[in-house]
């Protein structure tokens, strides 16, 4: 057996949501959105040999001047990646080394901690208090090397108040990173702090907010000599030629991404609704394209087999703390979403 580090052979690795083969299935378990955008398809349609033949801008040159017009900022404040996760792996690889931690709360997205594993830095959770709320003090106090705060939370829903974002920032621990995956969704987000902290940079992705997410674009919004330091770390061509093309076309129509994040709040608000009318189950108020519902008196594992069986997905979450019995469902087509609650109704009424 070749000898592996002793950090990746105890390491359970990160277990994605499932992609199902086959036809007939509703896919609402890994927050993909509901459309993609059309713009960004036509691109791709349109793509010449050359754009498969050559190699890619290594920066994402012209995309990263359009985010950066986009934010009203300098384009040596942007880095794109390869999907968010790989700007996170970067952050992670950059800044922290044997005996650092990464700080952040539990629960919030499942990677952070693979992440500290791979590079072999501590990990401290800190558990929210109700309703998920950010338990600020113990936050700052876990002095992290990269303070990591999920936001709007992955699996919660629940998005931050950016005067607790500026405490943390504050505080004078090293960097605080707000993975902002779903902020499209939210009424509030920490971009409006970038100006105001070095210590600070936010995580976007063009997977949920612009239906790209087999195409794997994300981006870092942050100081320039972070930005400059991140740059040295990342692969070469980290983001292939198609991806890049979509993500400039899908920028450029905004009419149809507004009206796509408004479409998803709308059926959010309707899917709770319908959640909340279901005996036993209880959704927690959410500002990303997703809700998590406990279910109460009900099994979540029972909900989740018997939605399965019917060929529709949501996810199961039984290892994080707040979601034991709960199952968080993305707010998919409205034909989607009729068919979930029809079956839910069915297997609540079957098993009373
Ligand atoms: C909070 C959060 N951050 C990052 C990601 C990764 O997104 P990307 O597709 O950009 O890698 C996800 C994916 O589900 C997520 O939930």
């Amino acid at each position: 057996m070749v000898r592996i580090r002793s950090a990746i052979s105890e390491l359970t690795g990160y277990k994605p949501g499932r992609q199902p083969s086959g036809s007939g299935w509703i896919k609402l378990n890994t927050n993909e959105a509901f459309e993609a955008s059309p713009a960004a398809l036509q691109a791709v349609q349109s793509a010449t040999a050359n754009d498969i033949r050559l190699y890619p801008s290594p920066s994402s040159h012209e995309l990263k001047n359009k985010l950066a017009k986009h934010y009203s900022m300098s384009p040596d404040q942007v880095v794109v990646g390869n999907g968010s996760d790989d700007i996170l792996n970067l952050i992670v690889r950059t800044c922290c080394e044997m005996n650092d931690k990464l700080v952040t709360t539990n629960p919030a997205y499942s990677l952070y901690p693979i992440l500290s594993s791979i590079q072999g830095i501590n990990f401290e959770a800190i558990p929210c208090k109700d309703e998920f709320a950010l338990d600020i003090d113990k936050i700052i106090g876990a002095h992290g090397q990269v303070t990591l705060i999920t936001s709007p939370n992955n699996p919660a829903g629940t998005a931050y108040d950016p005067a607790n974002i500026r405490l943390i920032c504050e505080s004078g621990n090293n960097l605080v990173v707000i993975d902002e995956a779903y902020a499209e969704f939210a009424d509030q987000n920490a971009l409006s702090l970038l100006g105001e902290f070095e210590n600070l940079c936010v995580v976007r992705t063009f997977s949920k907010s612009y239906g790209l997410a087999g195409l794997r674009i994300g981006y870092l919004l942050g100081h320039e000599e972070f930005c400059a330091q991140i740059q040295k770390v990342k692969d070469s061509y980290n983001v292939n030629r198609l991806a890049q093309i979509a993500a400039l076309a899908a920028l450029s129509d905004q009419d149809w991404a507004q009206n796509m994040w408004s479409t998803v709040r709308k059926r959010r608000i309707w899917l709770t609704d319908q959640l909340n009318q279901i005996k036993g189950l209880s959704p927690y108020p959410s500002q990303a394209n997703f809700v998590l519902v406990d279910c109460g008196e009900h099994k979540a594992s029972h909900l989740y087999h018997s939605l399965e069986n019917r060929q529709v997905l949501v996810r199961y979450l039984p290892h994080v703390r707040g979601a034991e019995n709960a199952l968080r469902i993305t707010v998919g087509t409205q034909n989607e979403l009729d068919t979930l609650i029809d079956y839910l109704k069915a297997i609540i009424s079957d098993t009373m």
